[in-house]
């Protein structure tokens, strides 16, 4: 478990558990049996936990105030409020090791356990957080799901564009862990008045994290093996989107030639929407002809970029143990392809 070495942030970790298995419970029935099965599964809680060590490096490490456990807690809840949603979009079977919600209580039913999360989340940020910060969290909540939308419309796509790639993975991923950050940050920072430029600094991180985590997650899906990732290999091919590494390949000299497989194993034109139909041993086709091309590198350097932007703004940040915490943190989140 990636806290066992870092108990202070566990023992914070503790506590937001606490506080989303009283939103959850609280209604009752099966809303509650439900959500409760799902939020007690293993996860690493990296967006609260991301909250929490922002606040401990605004405060030298003090305990974290109630009000900030609560946002913590909200940052969580609106992310499992995604993932209920993105697995009935995605029509995906299982999540954190278990059935999808959508698939042991109905759609209808796990639709509505996202919608109360969703909301328990905006109530928790309108009680506790500024209110710029809800303003900041509508934001990113518009930004979330206008790249859900980009990436459902992805079947349709038939451009190989790294700019729409990144607007895509900026929403899903990088949004939220700099939103975490920033929450953490500017709210201890009204306790305890810490500085203001570490609140930009600890965002910034946050976003070179995310979008450096989830190019590694794209190029894991593509070559990593299943056993390790815990998912069927090529989930975003068979499901017609394309991520960076393909789009790189698509784009090099040798683009001609990954089209040429794309033609022969569609047996029509080129079209994204076509690859949801392809079978195992095109997908391993598309495999070798996207590293031949330099797409697997090429997606590889890009996480790299990202990697060293986060480490350079850690290296800005207070000295201290929550700096050590968040740097060794970082590389064990963005070595993960290696
Ligand atoms: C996971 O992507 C997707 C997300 C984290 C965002 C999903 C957002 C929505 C469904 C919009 C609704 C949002 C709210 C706030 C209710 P993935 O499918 O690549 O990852 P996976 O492999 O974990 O499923
Ligand atoms: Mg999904």
């Amino acid at each position: 478990m990636i806290w066992a070495e870092f108990p202070e942030i566990r023992r914070e970790l503790e506590r937001v558990k606490a506080v989303i298995l009283e939103e959850v419970t609280r209604p009752g029935g099966t809303l509650s049996r439900g959500l409760r099965d799902l939020v007690t599964r293993d996860a690493k809680l990296l967006r609260p936990a991301f909250t929490i060590i922002a606040a401990r490096i605004q405060t030298g490490g003090a305990a974290v105030s109630d009000r900030i456990i609560r946002i913590a807690a909200a940052i969580e809840l609106l992310h499992v409020a995604s993932l209920i949603h993105d697995d009935i979009v995605d029509e995906s079977a299982s999540r954190r090791g278990g059935a999808s919600l959508h698939v042991e209580y109905g759609s209808r039913a796990a639709v509505l356990m996202g919608d109360y999360l969703f909301s328990r989340c905006f109530s928790l940020v309108a009680d506790h957080a500024q209110p710029e910060n809800a303003t900041l969290l509508s934001a990113a909540v518009s930004h979330i799901i206008s790249s859900e939308i980009a990436e459902t419309n992805g079947g349709q796509e038939t451009g190989f564009s790294v700019r729409r790639y990144m607007h895509r993975i900026v929403g899903k991923t990088a949004v939220l862990f700099a939103l975490s950050f920033h929450f953490g940050a500017s709210e201890a920072a009204r306790d305890e008045g810490g500085d203001p430029r570490t609140v930009e600094i600890l965002r910034r991180i946050g976003y070179n994290i995310g979008v450096g985590f989830q190019i590694i997650d794209d190029l894991l899906d593509l070559f990593g093996s299943s056993r390790r990732t815990g998912k069927p290999g090529a989930t975003d091919l068979r499901q017609g989107v394309l991520t960076l590494p393909v789009i790189l390949a698509a784009n090099s000299a040798q683009r001609s030639r990954l089209i040429r497989v794309l033609q022969k194993i569609g047996g029509r034109a080129a079209q994204p929407r076509l690859l949801r139909f392809w079978q195992e041993r095109a997908i391993e086709r598309v495999r070798s002809e996207v590293a031949e091309a330099g797409g697997r590198a090429g997606a590889m350097a890009a996480a790299e970029i990202y990697t060293r932007r986060a480490e350079r703004e850690i290296r800005r940040l207070p000295r201290g143990r929550d700096q050590v915490i968040l740097r060794e943190l970082t590389e064990r989140l963005l070595s993960r392809a290696s």
